[in-house]
């Protein structure tokens, strides 16, 4: 976040800490073989941040926004959410997370899906209807809401995950890779619509992609390396 102040020297004001990560590992075991997911890696993100993460397969991505998430708990290190409260707390109502694999439940039609946040959350039926009609519309979904993901390509499964993750207005969108699915035009517009639904917002946005025109378009680029954040690069 930049503020122009009165001597118009540009002046960078950080607001409030939603993520902070301390020296976090993951390790997994595999057997008698173990993998180094995430390597002491430090960050934090802030109110309004706009972040890609980037980095080449089994890097590490779909690992952080998970820890970062509060969905898989690190094998060391400190991760808290000081402006969003406890772990238990976080999901669905302060982080809306898109998942890199197909999420939607079967049974479920497309705004049965995107309702979930809301039902789990104890919203009433009619506004719960409601809201999610209004995030798949957002999205420009609306013709979907009574198919089910079996009757939906992989890229419109995707876009209705995203419905899913914007529907209660999180504090923070973990998105692992919303656009892996989409032609470029599609994937644009995704992005153009998540970015429109937070906009005004202090909503934090993290993308992790292999999409070099995704990631141009975040304000802060984190690059990731055998689990390591290796770079933070503000654009
Ligand atoms: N549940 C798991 N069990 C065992 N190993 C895992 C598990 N999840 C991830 N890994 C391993 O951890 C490393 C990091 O994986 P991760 O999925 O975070 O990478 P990524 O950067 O998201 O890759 P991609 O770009 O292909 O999605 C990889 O070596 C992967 O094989
Ligand atoms: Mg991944």
């Amino acid at each position: 976040m930049a503020q122009v102040s009165s001597n118009l020297e540009v002046t960078s004001i950080q607001g409030e800490i939603f993520i902070s990560a301390k020296d976090i590992s993951c390790l997994y075991k595999k057997g008698n073989n173990s993998v180094v997911a995430l390597n002491a890696v430090s960050c934090q993100l802030h109110s309004g941040d706009r972040i890609a993460v980037v980095g080449p397969s089994g890097s590490g991505k779909s690992t952080l926004l998970q820890v970062m998430g509060g969905i898989e708990p690190p094998t060391s290190g400190t991760i808290t959410w000081p402006a969003l409260g406890p772990r238990h707390a976080l999901r669905p109502e302060k982080i809306g997370f898109i998942f890199q694999t197909e999420s939607l439940l079967e049974p479920l039609n497309c705004i049965e899906n995107v309702k979930i946040p809301l039902l789990l959350s104890h919203v009433g039926e009619e506004e719960a209807d409601e809201a999610a009609f209004n995030a798949l519309k957002k999205l420009s979904l609306e013709n979907l809401a009574n198919k089910l993901p079996e009757e939906l390509s992989g890229g419109q499964a995707q876009r209705v995950a995203a419905a899913r993750a914007i529907v209660r207005q999180p504090k923070v969108i973990l998105a692992d890779e919303p656009t892996g699915q989409l032609d470029q035009t599609t994937g644009q517009h995704l992005l153009d619509l998540l970015l429109a639904s937070i906009e005004g917002t202090d909503t934090a946005l993290v993308i992790a992609t292999h999409d070099m025109t995704v990631a141009r378009r975040m304000k802060t680029v984190w690059y990731m390396e055998h689990g390591r954040l290796e770079v933070r690069q503000h654009c």
